[in-house]
């Protein structure tokens, strides 16, 4: 980031933040969101706590919106939320919760994953492994390994699994080894650890929610770290909630009962601010809908934006290389290029991405996009 602030081209183009963008290169307030705002803070009549688990109404709308109305786990009264600082606040409180029921369970992460969940899981004390999940040359998943060595996993380890727009590869299962993933993860006794940070950017909200539905679905135990710093744009906010689903009501309670405890350890109370915005849309269908309007709206800009790469990719370099960027979702993808490439790209053309070839699809414009085909072509 510092790099490409000091640099004085141009053309430069910036690929490597995390954040969501429009054509302009903003990451705006959502007009819902803002609208929201006035009203929560028109009727604020005190800065005083909460509570230990946050908004009640927002626990339950996020816990409806993710696992959806009708859900076993709920119905059975076997699902518990808590309001988290962000989807890491949930991560780490989720951590910390295996740590304490199971403090030798391994985290069985994806290779890659995000570079974040290392540190916000490992610093528990847990012990990480990882499992075979996309091959970044070859550009697709590597799902038969993945299978074969979660299969070898000990009874009672935890499976992090990015629930849609995996970051940083952005392939996804399709629903076919989604099933075949629970039903092992059922089998092997192993406990899913589901990551929702993106829910709404690939295919809408209820698409988006189907394989932590499904696992949650088959499964006695899991966990599900939910953020809404990209749909509702509320990053700074630091909105997000953690469900754990226990095998009965009284320990889903004690699960609750451990969450809030750890909570209290790291940061007390949960910030409200953007939970209250969100608590408002969600129990507001004008402003609902006006939202589900600019979730979709963000959600076809990164598609058309990765349609557009791809194309111009494949005119720019003469074959169908890169074509996979298209049928990848959500903001992320790897471009699967050298070290080498990706410093050719920032140091030659201004292009500036993550060392591994991580590209944010939504520092795409039509405006940008011949130019980095063309570098892209040339430094590769
Ligand atoms: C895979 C993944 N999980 C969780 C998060 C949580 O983000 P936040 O703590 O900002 O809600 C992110 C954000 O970039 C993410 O990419």
């Amino acid at each position: 980031m510092a790099k490409f602030r000091a640099d004085p081209s141009s053309s430069k183009v910036d690929l490597g933040v995390g954040v969501y963008r429009d054509l302009s290169g903003n990451t705006p307030v959502l007009a819902s969101v803002g609208r929201a705002e006035q009203a929560v803070l028109a009727a604020q009549t005190t800065k005083s706590y909460v509570a230990a688990a946050g908004r009640e109404e927002f626990n339950g709308a996020v816990e409806e919106m993710v696992l959806g109305p009708a859900h076993a786990a709920r119905r059975d009264r076997r699902a518990r939320t808590t309001q988290t600082p962000g989807g890491c606040g949930a991560l780490r409180v989720g951590a910390e919760l295996i740590r304490a029921a199971a403090p030798a369970a391994t985290v069985h992460v994806s290779d890659p994953t995000w570079g974040n969940h290392t540190p916000l899981l490992g610093s528990s004390g847990l012990r990480l492994e990882r499992y075979p999940y996309y091959d970044p040359a070859a550009h697709r998943l590597r799902f038969d390994a993945m299978l074969e060595q979660l299969e070898r996993a000990a009874e009672g380890d935890v499976v992090l699994i990015h629930a849609c727009c995996h970051n940083p590869t952005g392939a996804d299962l399709d629903p076919q080894q989604w099933q075949a993933l629970a039903q092992l993860l059922a089998r092997r006794h192993l406990v899913p650890f589901l990551d929702l940070a993106y829910q709404g950017f690939a295919g809408g909200l209820e698409a988006d929610a189907a394989g932590v539905r499904l696992v949650a679905a088959q499964v006695p135990e899991a966990l599900i770290a939910v953020s809404f710093s990209k749909n509702l744009g509320l990053y700074r906010e630091r909105t997000g909630a953690l469900i754990a689903i226990g095998e009965n009501e009284t320990r889903a309670d004690a699960m609750l009962s451990h969450m809030l405890q750890i909570a209290r350890s790291i940061y007390s109370m949960p910030p409200d601010h953007g939970a209250a915005i969100a608590a408002h849309i969600f129990a507001n269908p004008e402003l609902k809908g006006e939202w589900l309007e600019e979730l979709a709206a963000m959600r076809t800009r990164i598609a058309d934006m990765r349609g557009l790469l791809a194309r111009h990719l494949h005119e720019a370099t003469g074959d169908p290389t890169f074509d996979f960027i298209r049928l990848q979702h959500g903001m992320f993808s790897l471009l699967g290029v050298s070290v080498e490439a990706v410093e050719r790209l920032r140091d030659e053309h201004h292009i500036y991405m993550l060392s591994d070839s991580r590209m944010n699809l939504a520092g795409i414009t039509p405006h940008n996009v011949a130019y980095v085909a063309n570098a892209i072509a040339r430094a590769t």
